[in-house]
């Protein structure tokens, strides 16, 4: 159909310009047919320029055209075109991607040129980066004081290496690497990854293989995963098996189901094109024949620049939308490249620079459960210790009865820990032909471990509750150490030990005897000498004068967090009018819904709490009245802020306050929706997050303009 109908896409000039730049042969334009194309060819071409056009923006610039909808419309056209007459078919049809028929094995085939790994530099710190480019030089045999080597810096994707051949610009032939030698015939799938073009654009050389890293984002392995799980199938390990799953899948439809996507980072065999003189030159040129190749690389020059390059990407690893393992280091001169060459299977000219791993393998030596301050029941594993992640991990929660049964953990298993950036260490999988023959499926205890009252778990919810209440010490201790934290009373010095004991040795039952402690009872304390207990004393002195919004947080009211009790107290003003409001009263106040208010009702209702706060209320606690002010007009009201770093006049904690008291939220994680991210001092990935998703930041100086900018105004 092609040979009659040639179809030459409207070239914009900047693409005839980069071909001549990068030495590009013309060759192979056929004659277009004498014959006239009928209606329908017409319009199943134009079509396909479209639908091609579209992917290609979509899926490789990352930066849709059209509506969904609209992109639906045009594909179903052209499917009904194609189904009235098959001739008008071609093999470069996007609705091709998904077409074959499920193999019974996959072909092998032999690489035209083999496929080679590169050197993994075991040092994963700055040295590695060092090591190389000192090869690199001594090997080139240049002097000390020759220039800096100029290097081609990337991601090391963490997928699967697929070499992609294209004829006269048509996708011929998608091959794994196997052995280096040979590796098997994967077309069908490879054809389904939206972003891997099946025409290239402009005038392609008569040969072109490039090579790259199939591989699964992490939305699409998060939405994959959620739609087994809702349909009790296995779920995927990680996007890593994910890919490789997909890609040896014998039946095309079911790959397209697990979505993959595409980076090029080289070259095969290659004819009808003279090369451009670097590498990172042959992926320009590799990105303007419409191939996804990634906008994290840079050029770089001596070891100065890959460790910068190498530091650049460590700091923003999780925030990339897909998993990398590290980092390559390419010698940028393709002379150079070929004076290198080859040592036995690897070139002399790159290296990957490896991060360190965020998933180990380790033994559980144990499954615990733990008491929260709501009586929620954890499981816990306990975990033969493992460097993961850049720290020792010992502990790794299991969330919930379900996600243990799901994953079917069990003392004695050998398990993936994974940790990855500052989240929680969590039990991926167990690794099943590592099971020793004698364990047995963890079992939810019946009753509390603390304090034996009933575990209960609601039908609808997903966690299980000790329903002892304060009666189980393991959740007045969490309600003490609630009480007591940074952001609740702020009860300096009273750590996790002392609480421990305060209510082992039942000196404390409940907040308001904290405040009845003395010098001699504290001194009788393990580890607690004359001056740490005068200490804590005036702590608790100090922690009396305070304000609504955190006596209401320090409280532990359910569904009551740090914000929700920041918008009561501004809301209500006073203590008295908030347990004076009926559920429809609280409704008013923002982001208080039904759930939330129940929750409310049900704490001041109940006898027991109403006698904590009049004992506390009593022994002195207190605060000033805020002025009530509907949230809504104050004049930050609807901005989000993040605070990271140290500050120098004041903490971080009182600047969060006088934001709120502004009408501000003050987040702790930094999203699209963030508005403003404060940064002090060593200010960290937040910052890093910030400024990658263009969120405004303002240093001390900036805030406090903004703070006394807004007081000023505000007494206007
Ligand atoms: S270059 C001859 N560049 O890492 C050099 N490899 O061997 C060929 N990988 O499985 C490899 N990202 O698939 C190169 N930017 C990148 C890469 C990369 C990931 C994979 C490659 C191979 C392994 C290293």
């Amino acid at each position: 159909m092609l040979d009659r109908f040639p179809f030459r896409p409207k070239e914009e000039p900047i693409i005839d310009m980069m071909l001549s730049i990068c030495n590009i042969k013309i060759l192979n334009i056929k004659k277009p047919s004498m014959k006239a194309p009928s209606d329908r060819q017409i319009r199943a071409t134009q079509l396909r320029a479209q639908i091609n056009r579209y992917d290609y923006y979509y899926y490789v610039l990352d930066t849709p055209e059209i509506p969904d909808a609209e992109y639906d419309r045009l594909f179903q056209e052209l499917q009904a075109l194609e189904t009235a007459d098959p001739k008008l078919i071609t093999p470069d049809s996007p609705t091709r991607r998904v077409g074959g028929k499920p193999l019974e094995a996959f072909a092998s085939v032999r690489h035209r040129l083999p496929m080679l790994s590169i050197r993994t530099e075991t040092d994963t710190g700055p040295d590695g980066a060092r090591a190389f480019d000192a090869q690199v030089r001594r090997e080139l045999e240049l002097s000390e004081d020759a220039a800096p080597v100029e290097y081609a810096c990337e991601l090391k994707f963490d997928g699967l290496a697929i070499n992609l051949r294209y004829e006269n610009g048509l996708l011929v032939q998608a091959t794994t690497r196997g052995d280096g030698e040979t590796g098997e015939d994967v077309t069908q799938n490879i054809r389904t990854i939206k972003s891997v073009p099946l025409r290239l654009r402009g005038v392609a050389p008569e040969v072109l293989e490039v090579r790259g890293e199939a591989y699964m984002s992490r939305s699409d392995f998060e939405r994959y995963n959620a739609r087994q799980r809702a349909a009790s199938l296995p779920t995927l390990v990680n996007p890593r098996n994910g890919a490789a799953g997909s890609i040896r899948q014998l039946d095309p439809t079911l790959a397209a189901k697990r979505p993959l996507s595409f980076f090029v980072y080289g070259l095969g065999e290659v004819q009808g094109w003279a090369l451009p003189a670097t590498h990172s030159a042959v992926l320009d040129a590799l990105a303007i024949f419409g191939l996804p190749v990634s906008v994290e690389r840079a050029v770089s020059l001596g070891a100065d620049g890959l460790s910068a390059f190498h530091d650049a990407i460590a700091a923003r690893r999780d925030l990339l939308p897909f998993a990398i393992d590290g980092v390559v280091y390419k010698v940028n001169r393709l002379d150079w490249q070929r004076h290198l060459g080859f040592r036995t299977r690897e070139p002399r000219w790159a290296v990957a620079h490896k991060f360190p791993a965020q998933e180990e393998l380790t033994v559980v030596e144990a499954i615990e459960v733990q008491v929260g301050r709501t009586g929620a029941i954890t499981p816990v594993a306990r975990l033969k210790p493992v460097f993961v992640g850049g720290v020792t991990v010992t502990n790794a929660t299991l969330h919930n009865a379900d996600e243990v049964a799901r994953k079917d953990v069990r003392v004695g298993d050998t398990v993936i820990v994974r940790r990855a950036g500052d989240v929680i260490p969590e039990v991926v999988s167990v690794v099943l032909d590592r099971r020793p023959a004698d364990t047995l499926p963890f079992v939810m205890p019946k009753t509390c471990p603390v304090c034996g009252s009933h575990i209960v778990r609601p039908e609808e919810e997903a966690v299980a509750r000790c329903i002892g209440g304060l009666y189980c010490r393991a959740q007045r201790k969490e309600a003490i150490r609630h009480f007591a934290s940074r952001r609740a009373m702020d009860i300096e010095g009273l750590g996790d030990k002392l609480v421990e004991q305060l209510i082992d040795q039942e000196y404390v039952q409940g907040p308001a005897d904290l405040y009845a402690l003395d010098t001699a009872t504290l001194t009788g304390l393990e580890r607690m000498g004359a001056k740490s207990a005068a200490n804590l004393i005036d702590a608790l002195e100090r922690s009396k004068t305070t304000t609504l919004a955190r006596f209401l947080y320090a409280l532990g009211i359910r569904e009551v967090g740090e914000a929700t009790a920041m918008t009561l107290a501004t809301h209500f003003g006073t203590l008295e009018a908030l347990i004076a409001a009926d559920a429809d009263a609280l409704r008013q106040a923002p982001d208080v819904g039904p759930v939330v208010a129940a929750a409310i009702r049900a704490f001041f209702q109940e006898p027991h709490n109403q006698q904590v706060i009049g004992r506390l209320q009593a022994t002195g606690v207190r605060w000033p009245d805020v002025a009530r002010q509907p949230v809504t007009t104050a004049s930050l009201a609807g901005k989000t802020f993040v605070l990271t770093g140290a500050l120098d006049s004041l903490t971080r904690d009182q600047a969060a306050d006088r934001l709120r008291v502004l009408g501000a939220k003050v987040s702790g994680s930094v999203s699209k929706r963030t508005d403003y991210v404060v940064a002090g001092h060593e200010a960290g990935s937040k910052l890093d997050k910030a400024q990658a998703l263009g969120v405004t930041v303002l240093d001390e100086a900036g805030l406090l303009a903004l703070l006394d900018q807004l007081k000023a105004e505000d007494s206007q």
